[in-house]
């Protein structure tokens, strides 16, 4: 037989069975029409093929891990260094996805200047609206949301010491919120058309600190303060999480007329000597992915979903818990999908209406 002829043939019996098998083959292509999947990016790895691959193929959204923080942007008082930011908006950019910025105002991850620094009160306040005004013009256009505030309570829900709450402070320490207000209100001028979002941990199902959370963005909502959503990070260390709660803390927040962003999604699990997780784990991981997904799309406040990472060759577990934690994240070292991406994916195919 010819070979145009036998091509033909082979195409027309196997067409009906190729659209039949055309399941989504990636995250993002598995996300309905507005729903976004993102995961924090490390540009000094976008050399790695494997690494930035995997990354455009998977993704719709990014958010620097580090690269846009006080630490990396400001290494010196009069300097503002956006290369490496920049270097993850160009790839976004060349990708087609949005970028998520993290983030203006926190007591960790600011360089030793800012810490070390005696400033007055007077000072931190004019340091701080100079921060959030000159970053955020910088990617005004490029970067669509802000975490303008992170973590800003404790496990309790009250407001945490640090440098501008009150060690010295911007010049609120004892009124509460009022410090977290001020930085949305400088956010809002400073880029009027970027959401602007409170992100915490820990208070991502149903505790004080949720409660605590919940209270001070309805507070901000009545009283009109800029601010458009709530980042729940979930960074998760117990296999048996209820995303139960979740759901139902991701619904109040929504009825305040909030968008919710699962921020920094993690599944860290512990490791044995060889630095290998149990397979039981890795199957259990993958229910808490799936659960956290449905939760999600049980809403239609809940507009993204991202990851803290996406390779277990690169994920903050490792340090964080000195090697006893990690196999966190969806692809393995080798960049292999784990039975979590499995189970992200197929629940994102099911949609918003398949989860309720
Ligand atoms: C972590 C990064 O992943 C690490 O690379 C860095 O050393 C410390 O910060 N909550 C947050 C993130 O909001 O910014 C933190 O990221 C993880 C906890």
């Amino acid at each position: 037989m010819a070979f145009h002829n036998w091509i033909r043939r082979v195409t027309w019996f196997a067409g009906p069975a190729i659209l039949l098998v055309s399941a989504p083959q990636t995250l993002r292509e598995a996300a309905s029409a507005g729903l976004l999947v993102g995961t924090a990016v490390r540009p000094s790895v976008f050399s790695e093929a494997a690494y930035s691959v995997t990354l455009a193929r998977e993704f719709n959204m990014v958010e620097a891990e580090d690269v846009m923080k006080w630490w990396v942007v400001r290494g010196d008082e009069g300097t503002f260094d956006f290369r490496e930011g920049d270097e993850v908006v160009r790839f976004a950019r060349a990708h087609r996805m949005k970028v998520r910025g993290h983030c203006l105002v926190w007591d960790h991850n600011n360089p030793d200047w800012l810490e070390h620094g005696h400033f007055t009160t007077a000072q931190l306040s004019g340091l701080l609206q100079q921060h959030i005004t000159t970053v955020m013009k910088h990617y005004a256009g490029q970067v669509f949301a802000w975490d303008v505030v992170n973590e800003a309570l404790d496990e309790k829900g009250r407001v945490k010491n640090s440098p501008w709450y009150n060690q010295p402070g911007i010049g609120l320490s004892e009124k509460g919120t009022a410090y977290v207000e001020q930085a949305f209100r400088w956010a809002r001028e400073a880029d009027p058309r970027a959401l602007l979002f409170y992100n915490d941990n820990g208070g991502e199902g149903l505790n004080a600190k949720s409660d605590a959370i919940y209270a001070m963005l309805k507070d901000f909502k009545l009283r009109g303060v800029p601010i458009d959503g709530v980042g729940l990070q979930l960074h998760i260390s117990q296999p048996d999480f209820d995303t139960a709660a979740v759901a139902v803390n991701i619904a109040r927040l929504a009825a305040l007329g909030l968008q919710v962003h699962i921020t920094e999604l993690d599944v860290s699990l512990p490791l044995d000597a060889n630095g290998q997780a149990r397979d039981r784990d890795l199957l259990r991981q993958a229910d808490v992915y799936r659960g956290v997904v449905r939760a999600c799309l049980q809403n239609p406040g809940c507009t993204a979903i991202q990851t803290w990472g996406f390779t277990d060759k690169y994920s903050w577990i490792g340090s964080h818990s000195r090697g006893t934690h990690g196999a966190a994240l969806l692809f393995d070292r080798g960049y292999k999908p784990k039975a979590a991406y499995d189970g992200m994916r197929d629940e994102i195919s099911k949609g918003r209406k398949r989860a309720q």
